[in-house]
């Protein structure tokens, strides 16, 4: 279990987040939504060491988080950030080598296996340059490269941005299965709030860098107040079913 209590943080004098409070049970899909520039990134990026704590704390198993990046991602908490940032000269293989510079080589032969089962297209483009692949396929070598890492929590980072809806549908389906299958803890952040709180065993809803709404996924797609201001038009266009029902 991650939690996040009272936390405020930021960038300088400039505080972000207030007073944040967000629970993450093991082996569960948590999900943030909110507008650009709610603070979503800025949490991630706190939560992996990158923005510095002004007060409150980050615990896991009741024990305070490392505050060094380094030390956060040894003790298992993965960031896949947003725009991928996969290195496009390099091939495929080894930009999850990069992923894995923690790893033995041992792991890191097992935990590449792993991802190739996950993502069969990226074991077929094993050789080739990532800057090649579609956003999608980008998209999932980010999230394999940060599997390569062996994480106890991943943290996605607007995976669906800049993505055409089949395509993110695929994506999203994707991180059902890493949850369900690896029993993968996620924590994801998106603006795409319909297909996310579809899959969201908990949510939340930031807006200028609060907690304004919280409860399960499938109370919060209900709730008047998020319809209106989250899903309204998401609602009309999106017609695809829910990745859960393709799994069902
Ligand atoms: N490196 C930074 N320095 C100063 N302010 C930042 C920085 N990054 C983000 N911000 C500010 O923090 C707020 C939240 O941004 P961000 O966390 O990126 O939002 P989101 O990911 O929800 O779009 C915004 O007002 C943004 O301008
Ligand atoms: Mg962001």
């Amino acid at each position: 279990m991650l939690e996040i209590k009272n936390l405020h943080s930021g960038y300088n004098k400039i505080e972000v987040l207030h007073d944040i409070n967000i629970k993450v049970p093991d082996g569960k899909i948590v999900v943030v939504i909110g507008r650009n520039g709610a603070g979503k990134s800025t949490l991630l990026n706190t939560i992996s060491g990158l923005v510095k704590i002004k007060s409150g704390s980050i615990e896991m198993n009741g024990q305070k988080i490392p505050s060094a990046p380094h030390k956060i991602v040894a003790s298992g908490i993965i960031q896949v950030p947003e725009g991928r940032r996969i290195f496009p000269s390099l091939t495929i293989a080894e930009n999850l080598i990069m992923g894995g510079y923690l790893a033995s080589n041992a792991e890191m032969n097992v935990r590449k296996e792993e991802v190739y089962n996950t993502f069969p297209i990226l074991c077929q483009r094993e050789n080739q340059q990532a800057g090649t692949l579609s956003g999608g396929e980008q998209q999932m070598l980010a999230m394999g490269r940060g599997m390569m890492a062996g994480p106890k929590i991943l943290l996605l980072d607007e995976p669906s941005l800049g993505l055409a809806p089949l395509v993110f549908t695929q994506v999203f389906e994707l991180i059902i299965k890493l949850n369900k299958e690896r029993n993968m803890t996620i924590i994801l952040v998106e603006q795409n709030a319909t297909i996310a709180l579809k899959m969201a065993d908990y949510a939340y809803v930031l807006e200028n860098g609060c907690v304004v709404i919280e409860g399960p996924g499938e109370e919060l797609i209900k709730d008047a107040r998020v319809k209106a201001a989250y899903l309204g038009a998401a609602v009309k266009t999106l017609k695809e079913p829910s990745p859960r029902e393709y799994l069902e």
